[in-house]
């Protein structure tokens, strides 16, 4: 597009990410055979047929079953590695990355396996692509409370290496409200509170984040846009919001790009980055994700480096360290 230049010459900033959405099923193939476990295509030509998804559910469904052929520090090492070089590629230079640790411990792979080989990327990929990161450990939603707290006591010794915690999975019928008290815990602990709300699940679900939970962030938040009072809410506190174009449209949250919500927020003063969630399995990086609202909504290019800015604001960065990108 005519902003093309634009869009890959910004510094970006990426806030909402899960590292295990970015494994692409080129590496799927690779590992499982390393591993030898099977999975249920043999071409990448049979997975992206099969990444065709009406819902939020539908997609975890296979994101789950997909993770399954991590085993070992080192794969996780791998794919976190080749999630880096994709962003650089997309001039990213800082990222605060989820990751879904139940999702593995749960298949019996440890802990420390998952989180050395992340953060081991991620250290690498600061030195050698001059990226900085955070780390954000994720609840699933569809899990119990007392199952987090049995991640949070789990994950003690490496809390100093998260920066916050977030909370994923399927979204209607498990509210913020259900991890009031874990994320209260979470919070004496010093954490950053990040919620998936609003994605599938109602405004309501937006307000118990901000009000009842205090959530420093908001992801997706779409729904918000609903209710008058939560813009509101969101216009005074600056709380960003983390949407994601290609998700949107891949689940089914929006059958049109062009109703996204993106432009209204962005006019009516909202904190709103743009970022990539499962670039793996939605059909594009954070740069392709730019080049797709900007197309869809006609965004301005000074909207577009309102995004980029807001992706700096938005972010757990040092305030000396954001203002050298906004
Ligand atoms: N886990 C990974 N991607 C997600 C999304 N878009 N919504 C909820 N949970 C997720
Ligand atoms: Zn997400």
């Amino acid at each position: 597009s005519a902003h093309s230049d634009l869009i890959h010459k910004l510094p970006k900033a990426e806030l909402h990410l899960h590292i295990e959405g970015s494994f692409e099923p080129e590496m799927m193939m690779t590992l499982a055979e390393r591993n030898r476990i099977d999975i249920p295509f043999k071409t990448l030509d049979e997975a992206k047929a099969a990444y065709d998804f009406n819902n939020l559910q539908e997609f975890l469904d296979l994101y789950y079953q997909g993770m399954n052929v991590l085993r070992t520090e080192q794969d996780f090492h791998e794919m976190t590695f080749a999630y880096l070089q994709r962003a650089k590629a997309d001039n990213v230079v800082h990222v605060e990355m989820f990751f879904d640790p139940q999702a593995h411990t749960e298949r019996g792979v440890a802990f420390g396996a998952v989180t050395e080989g992340i953060l081991g990327a991620l250290e690498r990929g600061e030195k050698e692509l001059g990226i900085t990161s955070e780390l954000i450990m994720s609840f699933l939603r569809h899990l119990s409370e007392e199952d987090g707290f049995v991640l949070l006591d789990e994950s003690t010794p490496w809390h100093e290496h998260f920066v916050g915690v977030g909370l994923d999975s399927s979204e209607v019928g498990h509210p913020p409200l259900k991890f009031q008290r874990l994320f209260e815990r979470c919070r004496e602990l010093g954490f950053k509170l990040c919620l998936h709300a609003g994605e599938e699940g109602p405004p309501e679900y937006v307000r118990e984040a901000l009000l009842d939970i205090g959530a420093d962030r908001i992801d997706h938040g779409n729904r918000a846009m609903e209710d008058p009072a939560l813009i509101e809410i969101l216009r005074d506190t600056q709380i960003p919001l983390t949407n994601c174009p290609l998700s949107n449209l891949s689940l089914c949250v929006l059958d049109d790009l062009r109703k996204s919500p993106v432009k209204r927020q962005l006019e009516e003063g909202l904190l709103v980055c743009v970022n990539s969630d499962d670039p793996a399995y939605f059909g594009g990086y954070i740069g392709q994700n730019y080049e797709a609202i900007t197309e869809a909504l006609e965004l301005s290019s000074d909207q577009i480096v309102q995004l980029a800015k807001n992706s700096f604001t938005g972010s757990f960065l040092p305030d000396d360290q954001k203002t050298k990108h906004v």
